[in-house]
């Protein structure tokens, strides 16, 4: 087999069962947790007590009597009021870290999920003819990164980007290139995707003109709304024109976010058209929906407006048109009743939580949803700027996604470029996306998504602190380090006594599978950007304490490169489950 059992883990069993010999009739769990003063801390033990009626000093003294010392605890002493500080052998947490090094998988030994489900996550959603901006990197950066994470655990994930590429806006811009044909005209790859939005922008920027401006065109842009709902093959052949054009923009914007979308994956809002008309039907024969005031509408007790009325979700509008309620009410059957899926993920702006929440009871009251099919929207703050107000440009305007990405690129390459002389200028180019790329990813995921966070190029590209560059030299280092050990190859030498920083170091670094599982479970990449960061300050004690090819002996020298070697394998492997590339040169 190839996954590991943790220390915690095993430290957990022999604790457990200790419990169990001690006190058979409590269902023993020792709450075990990492601590600075031994290696971990069980404190279940004074609940335990209380039940039981005992002393808890008393228990936690028989408890430790009991406990089998040796291969994998080295000691342990009941502290305080009743707690029990453990402390692992040296050889048990070197024996760990081999047998992680020696996956056959190349997964470190970390476990797939007892039983992995599917998921369909709905991120990285931009609208079609309209420029992206933060908020759509948010959606794009964590749903990415819950991606990888999922699939890392074994989970069946299906992408699913729901683009805004329907409503009556398209009337309008439709109408304009009918009047104007040869707008768009040209072939796939003839264009970038930077001309491609300005293309977009010129035209809808024209459009707009026309439409305020000239009363019969906006008669006759309003028919076209009404041709691109009954389908007429004219109208949706110059609607797909847009689609396209955006296409190629959000392609290329996914490209330099070193992200892969697929096209296949890309199912926009009129991707559910066919489904419309019977999710309603459905609503209202169940009763689910009702109709009022000629709309089809679900209500809610518990929200109301400002004016104390209900507010309902409005599934079709009293014109008969269909709006981005009903496209959500039917993506939710597809995804359940279609793809199978057992969880429904949104990565969206938590301003759109209202939304959610009615489609998802909407949902859940059709008996779409219910206990063993979740729907849970990973709502994300706000981008704000470094004065703490939304991200705005100095006039105000939303700032162009594209505009932001490349500052970061340029401030990271001016970064590396200062750091490392011996990089050629492509070398530097390479290096400075890699970095600043990963800068911007990694600022949104370090901080928990629910919460808004200051977009500060500045701090992001800093090389102290918590940055994705510290972690990316800390990564270099390590490689550099073992080019240096030339012919000596790392070795797993678990006879050798360790030191205070290689103990702290390696406990820490055998805890990658439970960072994994919980970053997955709980759709926080977050805690492993946490993590890593620890890893990586844990490796910096470790390197500025113990010297490594100039170590002692031969085998404490390939100990230590050992160490080093596993350390870059996780912050590898960690990185890259936030979408983040850890270069080998810096
Ligand atoms: N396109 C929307 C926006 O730009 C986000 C779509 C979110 N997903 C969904 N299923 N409604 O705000």
């Amino acid at each position: 087999m190839a996954s590991v059992t943790s220390l915690t883990a095993s430290v957990h069993q022999r604790l457990a069962t200790a419990l169990t010999a001690t006190l058979p009739e409590a269902a023993a769990d020792p709450l075990l947790r990492r601590s600075d003063r031994a290696d971990f801390q069980a404190n279940g033990i004074l609940a335990l007590a209380k039940k039981a009626k005992a002393n808890p000093r008393e228990l936690a003294t028989q408890v430790v009597e009991k406990v089998v010392l040796g291969d994998v605890i080295k000691d342990i002493e009941v502290s305080g009021p009743g707690f029990l500080n453990i402390t692992v052998t040296d050889r048990a947490i070197t024996e760990n870290l081999a047998a992680r090094a020696a996956d056959p998988e190349g997964r470190l030994g970390v476990p797939y999920a007892e039983s992995p489900g599917t998921t369909v996550i709905d991120y990285a959603q931009p609208n079609v003819a309209k420029e992206m901006h933060v908020g759509h990197l948010r959606s794009a950066v964590i749903g990415d990164s819950v991606v990888q994470l999922l699939e890392f655990t074994g989970e069946t994930v299906v992408r699913r980007h729901h683009i805004g590429d329907w409503g009556t806006q398209f009337g309008m811009l439709i109408q304009y290139l009918d009047e104007h044909p040869h707008e768009l005209d040209h072939k796939a790859g003839e264009v970038t995707g930077e001309q491609a939005m300005s293309n977009l922008d010129r035209l809808y920027k024209a459009a707009r003109r026309k439409f305020d401006s000239d009363e019969e065109f906006k008669t006759r842009a309003r028919r076209r709304v009404v041709d691109l709902q009954a389908g007429d093959p004219h109208t949706l052949a110059m609607w797909q024109k847009f689609v396209d054009e955006s296409k190629i923009y959000f392609f290329s914007v996914f490209e330099k976010l070193d992200m892969e979308i697929r096209d296949p994956d890309i199912v926009g809002e009129s991707g559910y058209n066919d489904m419309l008309a019977e999710t309603c039907r459905l609503l209202e024969e169940s009763g689910v929906a009702v109709r009022s005031e000629g709309a089809l509408c679900v209500f809610f007790d518990d929200i109301k407006g400002p004016d104390g009325n209900p507010v309902p979700l409005i599934v079709q509008k009293s014109d008969g048109g269909y709006g981005y309620a009903a496209t959500d009410l039917s993506a939710i059957r597809d995804r359940v009743f279609h793809h199978k899926a057992n969880s429904l993920l949104y990565v969206v702006d938590a301003r759109q939580s209202l939304h959610f929440k009615m489609v998802f009871e909407t949902a859940r009251r059709a008996g779409w949803l219910n206990d063993d099919v979740k729907a849970v929207q990973l709502a994300f703050g706000t981008v704000l700027g470094k004065d703490g107000k939304p991200f705005k440009t100095r006039e105000g305007e939303t700032v162009r996604l594209v505009d932001l990405l490349d500052e970061a690129i340029d401030r990271a390459s001016a970064v590396v470029r200062e750091k490392a002389r011996d990089l050629s200028e492509e070398e530097i180019a390479e290096r400075g996306t890699q970095v600043g790329i990963g800068a911007v990813k990694y600022a949104d995921l370090s901080t928990s998504a629910s919460r808004d966070y200051k977009f500060d190029l500045d701090q992001m590209v800093s090389l102290n602190g918590d940055t994705s560059v510290y972690l990316q030299y800390a990564y270099a280092r390590i490689q550099s380090i073992l080019r240096k050990a030339g012919d000596i190859r790392p070795a797993a030498h678990p006879e050798l006594a360790l030191s205070e920083a290689e103990r702290a170091l390696g406990l820490h670094a055998d805890q990658f599978a439970e960072t994994v599982a919980e970053s997955a479970a709980e759709y926080a990449p977050h805690k492993m950007a946490g993590y890593l960061y620890q890893l990586a300050s844990l490796y910096t004690t470790f390197y500025d304490k113990c010297p490594v090819l100039k170590a002692e002996t031969p085998e404490q020298i390939e100990n230590r490169l050992f160490l080093c070697d596993v350390t870059a394998r996780i912050l590898h492997q960690g990185m890259a489950l936030l979408g983040i590339r850890t270069p080998e040169r810096l």
